[in-house]
């Protein structure tokens, strides 16, 4: 029998994350309205807020919550109150924490250019025009955890900074796996970025890759340096469908391709792994804006249609989310960040209306 009660563990976090995470449930309640699915929600602290509370941006308490839970929604992170804190207790710290403990190793960004908001991106029309991407980032090794790391003063008295780019063919033949998968389901070509003229660890990438390659012949696999990606990404985004690769150029290329969408506002994620997943904007906690209903929830909102796509097993309404947001955009609503001449500008909170209006209309 299908599933139909899902427990989802809500982490609003810090600066914007309260305000968007507010419109990402109203849609997921129209969601459980009319599906008659049994959502339970249940919050927790992570972060900055999380820090000020209990000494630590993870505290054991929430990621027991997300470890029982099927998905976990995520708002964003950190802000300058927790600037200045050891890097053990940085709110970051939570999402490292996350990632690592769920195993959610294999982070998916989608990069897809709403036709409303071409004129959004400061690249040209005819260049991120019907640009459908989707960057599959590795996103439990690289440097991000390999050891040694740190800052440390040697003999001669002054300080070495170190981190470790490593990455074991096991990490790497299962990222490649889930590539090749969602290659299957889109235009069937997968590339793999790496440095391999210079950095023996994404060698081993390169490698690896090719030989899980061998098990999907149906895909075409090619290979890129990871400075050639991120100039082909501005000269020609169109020629990508599934681009996977390591955690530190994820983390860059991601970043990258937001722009071509026009904001970094509009792009959702999800962190899967092989038990729970987690779902969130790609950007960051937005303290200049925070508290003000001008921040754009639509990546959080397009988070909770990955949600319903990956774990929810619901991609008919996933698909009628990521329809009703279009179709916000193309009625003329506009947050700031997004704003042209001639529209409609709006606060989070009518934003995230909007699109639930939209979405009632569609769903019946
Ligand atoms: C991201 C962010 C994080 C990362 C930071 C906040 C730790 O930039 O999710 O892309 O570097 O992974
Ligand atoms: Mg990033």
């Amino acid at each position: 029998m299908k599933k139909d009660n899902f427990k989802i563990a809500v982490f609003a976090g810090d600066g914007i994350g309260p305000e968007i995470i507010k419109e990402a449930l109203k849609i997921l309640k129209i969601i459980s309205d009319k599906k008659k699915i049994k959502l339970q929600f249940k919050e927790g602290l992570v972060g900055g807020s999380a820090y000020d509370h209990f000494g630590v941006p993870l505290p054991d308490s929430s990621l027991k919550l997300a470890l029982k839970s099927d998905a976990v929604l995520l708002g964003a992170v950190g802000g300058p109150k927790w600037e200045s804190l050891d890097y053990s207790v940085r709110p970051e710290r939570a999402l490292l924490g996350l990632r690592s403990n769920l195993g959610i190793f294999a982070n998916l960004r989608p990069v897809v250019a709403f036709d409303e908001l071409l004129d959004a991106s400061p690249l040209k029309k005819n260049i991120v025009r019907g640009i459908d991407i989707m960057i599959v980032r590795e996103l439990t090794g690289d440097v991000y955890f390999g050891k040694p790391r740190g800052v440390k003063k040697g003999k001669d008295g002054k300080r070495r900074g170190v981190n470790t780019m490593v990455y074991t063919e096991d990490e790497i033949r299962r990222i490649a796996v889930r590539a090749f998968e969602i290659a299957r389901t889109r235009k069937k070509n997968l590339l793999s970025v790496d440095k391999a003229n210079i950095l023996e660890s994404t060698e081993l990438w390169r490698d690896v890759v090719t030989e899980v390659g061998q098990s999907y012949p149906d895909i075409t696999l090619k290979h890129m340096y990871v400075d050639n990606c991120a100039l082909q990404l501005i000269r020609d985004p169109a020629q990508f469908d599934v681009i996977v690769t390591t955690n530190l150029f994820g983390d860059i290329l991601s970043d990258e391709a937001a722009m071509l969408t026009g904001s970094i506002g509009m792009l959702p994620s999800a962190s899967l792994g092989d038990k729970t997943a987690l779902y969130e904007p790609i950007h960051g906690s937005a303290p200049d804006i925070a508290g003000k209903n001008i921040a754009n929830p639509l990546a959080t909102i397009l988070s909770v249609a990955l949600m319903l796509r990956y774990s929810l097993s619901l991609p008919r309404e996933a698909s009628l989310i990521e329809k009703a947001v279009g179709e916000t955009l193309k009625a003329g609503f506009r947050t700031r960040d997004i704003f042209q001449k001639n529209k409609k500008l709006v606060g989070t909170e009518e934003m995230g209306d909007a699109v639930a209006k939209k979405l009632r209309k569609l769903i019946n």
